[in-house]
C-alpha cells in the first residue's frame, strides 16, 4: 500500500500559528517580516484539510517567539488563528487571537486628508465593521479600509 499522507514534522521549540484561513499564510509570514533567508526551520502549509474549517493554513517557525504587536497584526489578517507556543516538543501555551472592536495605533488611515495623518497629535483609530471580509472604518474621517489596504499598511 502506498502511504497517502506525509505528516509535517513537529517542531522542538518555537511557534505554530494554526487555523489561519485558507490562502492567508503568506500574509501572516509577511507580517512577521520573514524572508525565508533566516537560518530557521519553517513550514508553511496552505489549504490543508481542517476539522474546524474546510481548509486551513499553518505556519510553523522553529526558535521564534511572537510579541504582542505581531499577535495583534496577525489578528487583522487571520482572525481565527490559534497561536501555539512549543517547548521541548510540547504545546505549553495556546492562545486564540482575537480582533478587538476598536483598533488604535497599529494602522494608518489611507485617506491623506485624514486628521490622523496631519501634524495634529491624533492616534489612528478604526472600528471593525466586519472581520471576514475585513472592513475597518476610520474614527476621524469615516474612510473604509479593506483587507488590501490593511495589508499594505502592516
Ligand atoms: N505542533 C508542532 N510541533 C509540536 C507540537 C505541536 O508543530 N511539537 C503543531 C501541531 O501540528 C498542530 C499545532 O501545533 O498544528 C497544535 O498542536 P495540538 O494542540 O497538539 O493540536 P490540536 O489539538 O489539533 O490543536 P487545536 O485543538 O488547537 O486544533
Ligand atoms: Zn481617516
Amino acid at each position: 500500500m502506498v502511504e497517502k499522507e506525509l505528516r509535517v514534522s513537529k517542531i522542538k521549540d518555537g511557534t505554530v500559528i494554526d487555523h489561519i484561513s485558507g490562502g492567508y499564510a503568506l500574509d501572516v509570514v509577511k507580517i512577521l517580516g520573514i524572508t525565508g533567508r533566516e537560518k530557521r526551520v519553517m513550514t508553511i502549509a496552505i489549504n490543508v484539510p481542517s476539522k474546524r474549517f474546510k481548509v486551513k493554513d499553518i505556519v510553523k517557525i522553529e526558535g521564534r517567539a511572537l510579541n504582542t504587536e505581531e499577535v495583534n497584526k496577525i489578528a487583522l489578517v487571520a482572525p481565527h488563528a490559534t497561536i501555539n507556543i512549543i517547548r521541548d516538543y510540547c504545546v505549553v501555551e495556546k492562545l486564540e487571537v482575537k480582533l478587538p472592536k476598536v483598533i488604535e495605533g497599529i494602522l494608518k488611515c489611507v485617506n491623506p486628508a485624514c486628521i490622523s495623518n496631519s501634524n495634529e497629535p491624533a492616534v489612528s483609530k478604526f472600528y471593525v465593521q466586519s472581520e471576514e471580509p475585513l472592513l475597518l472604518k476610520c474614527h476621524y474621517c469615516g474612510y473604509l479600509l479593506e483587507r488590501a489596504d490593511v495589508l499594505q499598511n502592516l
